[in-house]
């Protein structure tokens, strides 16, 4: 079942996103070549905590830190440490916090210093994807016209979607119903009405969409060691169309 929001609800969802997106402000603002991935964690645990909220994500099914950092061949759920960036890296950040009782999730890829072209492509056509994502929560479509707007926009500029891991409702919980894969036919699935809460998140490849997780059994790895990028909105679908609640 999708649990729909009421307005007020709505209004506690954009307080929780509005927060998610601004500690990814500070973290952005220290990314550069030397600092640990640990550091970025701990900037996010004290932003968050200072404007009286938790990390979403620590403690989750065990998870360890604040946030996941995932550098270049990295998909997802990379656990911040004692890693330093360099010079070239790309790296996903993904942050959620709970509000009040409701979660925002959020995740972008920045780049370190100058980075390739083909590196600086990835992380254009996988922030387009998820604008074109977002762009299918309608109310009247169906959710996978989502994904299949996502897989088209990414296919036709010769990148993969990552298949094993998808988006989520959101809510008074991290995960709700339904899942979102990035891929598929459209015009299947429930249609979206007002009131649903979505968090759209492509995970984009250079090589194949094919994963696979470590031995910490937690980060999320490109089979072929190709670079990936991963960009994430929470999305509310409103009479007045999509609207992006992560944001500052
Ligand atoms: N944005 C991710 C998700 O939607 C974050 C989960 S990381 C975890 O699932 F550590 F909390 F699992
Ligand atoms: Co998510």
């Amino acid at each position: 079942m999708i649990v729909l929001k009421s307005e007020d609800e709505l209004r506690a969802m954009r307080e929780a996103g509005r927060l998610v997106a601004r500690t990814h402000a500070v973290v952005q603002a220290a990314i550069r070549p030397g600092i640990t991935t640990a550091s970025l964690d701990a900037l996010a645990e004290e932003y968050i905590r200072n404007h009286g909220a938790l990390s979403a994500f620590k403690g989750y099914n065990g998870y360890p830190s604040n946030i996941c950092v995932s550098i270049n061949e990295e998909v997802v759920h990379g656990i911040p440490g004692s890693r330093t960036l360099k010079e070239g890296d790309i790296v996903s950040i993904d942050i959620g916090a709970v509000v009040d009782g409701f979660y925002g999730d959020m995740a972008r890829t920045y780049p370190v210093g100058e980075v390739s072209a083909e590196a600086e492509q990835l992380i254009a056509v996988t922030k387009k994807a998820l604008a074109k994502g977002v762009a299918a929560a309608v109310a009247g479509n169906r959710l996978s016209d989502i994904g299949h707007a996502v897989q088209s926009y990414v296919e036709a500029h010769n990148l993969s979607v990552v298949r094993d891991f998808v988006g989520h409702g959101i809510g008074r919980s991290m995960h709700e119903a339904p899942q979102i894969p990035n891929f598929g036919r459209p015009g299947r699935g429930p249609r979206l009405k007002p009131g649903m809460v979505l968090a759209i998140e492509p995970m984009v490849n250079i090589g194949g969409w094919e994963v696979i997780v470590l031995s910490d059994n937690w980060t999320v790895v490109t089979a072929d060691g190709s670079l990936s990028a991963h960009f994430e909105d929470t999305v509310a679908v409103t009479e007045d169309g999509p609207l992006i609640l992560t944001q500052a």
